[in-house]
């Protein structure tokens, strides 16, 4: 049984895509997380911006970690962690019904059951109490899986009415349905505290034995682009700042492994030295992304990205 469960921690992956995930830069990240946790000194794995959680999966498989925190101000994001930590067979049921339903439909009748469920869906958000697991929250979790395997891009994004508003995305055969991955996102899930709330709530959960993985949203990589609030949920240049004073602070009293990710602004102008002022005294390595920005045609393709770090990693 031991075994099995352990098999199941090794296959755990992102059940959901999420903007800003960073399964790409997985591989990249590996020689910059702290020396300690190879060492088997690290015991819990703290990541308060979860997201789709592609760093908080890797982490859980790679290392022996014994006690894991979650949270994201996503509401539903969160709920539907805390779904599959509690019901993955109830939830699989839900998403096995999507599945069957959406296969055997041409693709006008996809667009319309789309289109149903994400007003199910919007009309849903007023009638749920996040406090307290209850059916409508197992309907609400299968809901945010289908709309994101079948919706444009797979972005969750809301407007300012709070209602899910990405259109149709029109694939030939998304998987809905991954019982297997739900099953084993749910062993990893079994040693993992998940919690609605802003980052800095997790200050009290860290210790000299912790790892925490601090991704907000990025400091938009243009002057003239709006801070992100692809989810609703912006982050200013004054929360960066203040996110900056979170990180001086957890390190002088927690005396965690700290590890943040952002975008790099030289990408853009060569001056710019944000991060540099704000994370002054710390380490900030520069890691090539293959994300795009089109304003420079030249490093199309091939821009930085941050990782600020308070400790001295394993660099080669
Ligand atoms: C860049 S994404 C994290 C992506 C994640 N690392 C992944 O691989 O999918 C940033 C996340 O921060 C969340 N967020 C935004 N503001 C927040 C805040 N003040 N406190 C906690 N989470 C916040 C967003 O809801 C979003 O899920």
């Amino acid at each position: 049984m031991a075994k099995k469960q352990d098999e199941n921690r090794h296959k755990a992956k992102p059940f959901l895509k999420w903007a800003g995930g960073k399964k790409q830069m997985l591989s990249q990240f590996e020689q910059y997380y702290p020396p300690e946790i190879r060492a088997g000194k690290i015991e819990k794995y703290i990541e308060p911006f979860i997201g789709g959680g592609a760093v908080f999966f890797e982490i859980m498989k790679k290392f022996n970690i014994r006690y894991a925190y979650i949270s994201d101000i996503n509401k539903d994001l969160i709920l539907a962690y805390q779904v599959i930590q509690q019901q993955p067979y109830r939830l699989s049921e839900f998403l096995e019904q999507y599945q069957q339903q959406y296969n055997n439909m041409n693709e006008q009748d996809r667009k319309c059951l789309f289109l149903s469920v994400r007003k199910q869906y919007n009309s849903g958000r007023f009638e749920i109490n996040y406090e307290k697991l209850s059916d409508n929250w197992i309907q609400r979790a299968a809901q945010l899986i289908f709309l994101n395997k079948t919706c444009f891009n797979g972005l969750f994004r809301l407007n300012s009415k709070g209602e899910f508003n990405v259109p149709f995305g029109r694939y030939k055969n998304p998987t809905i349905s991954d019982q297997d991955n739900i099953l084993s996102v749910s062993e990893v899930l079994q040693k993992t505290d998940i919690r609605i709330s802003a980052y800095d709530s997790c200050f009290d959960m860290a210790d000299e034995k912790s790892f925490v993985y601090l991704d907000p949203p990025y400091r938009p990589i243009s002057k003239t682009a709006s801070f992100t609030n692809y989810s609703g949920f912006g982050f200013s240049e004054q929360e960066q700042i203040n996110l900056s004073y979170f990180f001086k602070k957890m390190d002088k009293e927690k005396r965690s492994g700290l590890m943040l990710s952002n975008s790099d602004p030289k990408n853009n102008n060569p001056d710019d030295n944000f991060f540099e002022e704000i994370y002054d005294g710390y380490n900030i390595y520069r890691l090539c992304a293959n994300r795009m920005i089109n304003c420079q045609a030249d490093k199309r393709g091939l821009i930085n990205e941050l990782l600020i770090t308070n400790y001295e990693s394993g660099e080669c």
